[in-house]
């Protein structure tokens, strides 16, 4: 049996063009992965077909499950199309999060299924394929991510060492928050690649305070307008906590940095008492070592 890690990542952060003709949005983002992560088992099964389980009983176990396609399309394009596979997840990455779980969730599986079958089948066009963040994952660590997201750049890892991550009761449903992005005219041109690259190598230096500083997300207007109880929480945890707190991707996590894991457990206490019923929180590692 072949066990692997899929990581959640943060935007640490995000800028947004207006959309493409085949609507999707150039981005150009700084993704790194976090030591939160889902759990998913590989085997060999004696029936042919993708069997699989997961932990988490609202979500599918079909081809509705990026799971299931990734293995599936895999299957298919090295010629394994007789072949079983049992496939299990433990899922811990909240789904709606803008953390990336169901993508990261594809890319290991991409992983997965190609180190069981000793595969050589190029697994990046299957990844790109499957969505815009999956390619990310079959990389990890830290990137910036450009196109409509699976242009991958490697980065050196930030400096600062834990991300506090705030996990609101809401799920933000990514095509509406791109949706209200181009009904507010949100979109601004993005500098080139190369000056993008150089301008993000230059923050990975930073400490939390002054990295926090010169984070943005631009989806995140049009999430607080679809969820204004969201903003209403930024607020008040930038209040508590006396320093900028940032959405991940389309929402509705929220997170702020802290240059150890100790000061981000330590920050839990200043925070955790007065916040709404039904948000969660939790400190977790940047970019573990693999
Ligand atoms: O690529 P993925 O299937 O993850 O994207 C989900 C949705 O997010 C797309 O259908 C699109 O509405 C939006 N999206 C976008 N521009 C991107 C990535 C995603 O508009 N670069």
């Amino acid at each position: 049996m072949l066990r692997l890690r899929a990581p959640a990542k943060l935007n640490l952060d995000l800028r947004v063009a207006p959309p493409r003709p085949d609507g999707f949005h150039p981005l150009s983002s700084w993704f790194v992965t976090l030591a939160l992560g889902d759990d998913l088992t590989f085997d060999r099964h004696p029936a042919p077909g993708i069997h699989f389980s997961c932990s988490d009983p609202s979500l599918a176990v079909d081809g509705r499950n990026l799971v299931v396609r990734a293995a599936g399309d895999l299957l298919d394009a090295s010629g394994h199309t007789a072949t079983g596979i049992a496939i299990s997840l433990t899922k811990r990455v909240p789904t709606g999060g803008g953390l990336g779980g169901g993508s990261s969730d594809a890319a290991s599986t991409l992983l997965g299924v190609s180190r069981l079958l000793s595969l050589d089948t190029p697994l990046a066009p299957l990844a790109e394929r499957l969505g815009s963040d999956v390619p990310f994952f079959l990389v990890g660590g830290s990137a910036l991510c450009t196109g409509r997201g699976e242009v991958i750049d490697p980065l050196p890892p930030p400096r600062p060492a834990a991300a506090l991550l705030f996990f609101p009761d809401v799920r933000m449903p990514t095509p509406a928050v791109f949706k209200e992005f181009d009904r507010l005219r949100l979109g601004t041109a993005l500098p080139a690649r190369p000056d993008a690259l150089d301008y993000r190598r230059t923050l990975t230096t930073l400490p939390a305070h002054d990295l926090l500083a010169r984070l943005a997300n631009d989806l995140e207007p049009a999430a607080f307008s679809l969820a204004p109880q969201l903003g209403e929480l930024r607020t008040e945890i930038e209040q508590r906590l006396h320093r900028p707190v940032r959405m991940s991707g389309s929402g509705s996590t929220l997170f702020t940095l802290y240059d150890t894991v100790d000061e981000a457990d330590a920050a839990i206490g200043g925070v955790a008492g007065g916040l709404p019923p039904g948000v969660r929180w939790l400190a977790s590692p940047i970019c573990p070592p693999a």
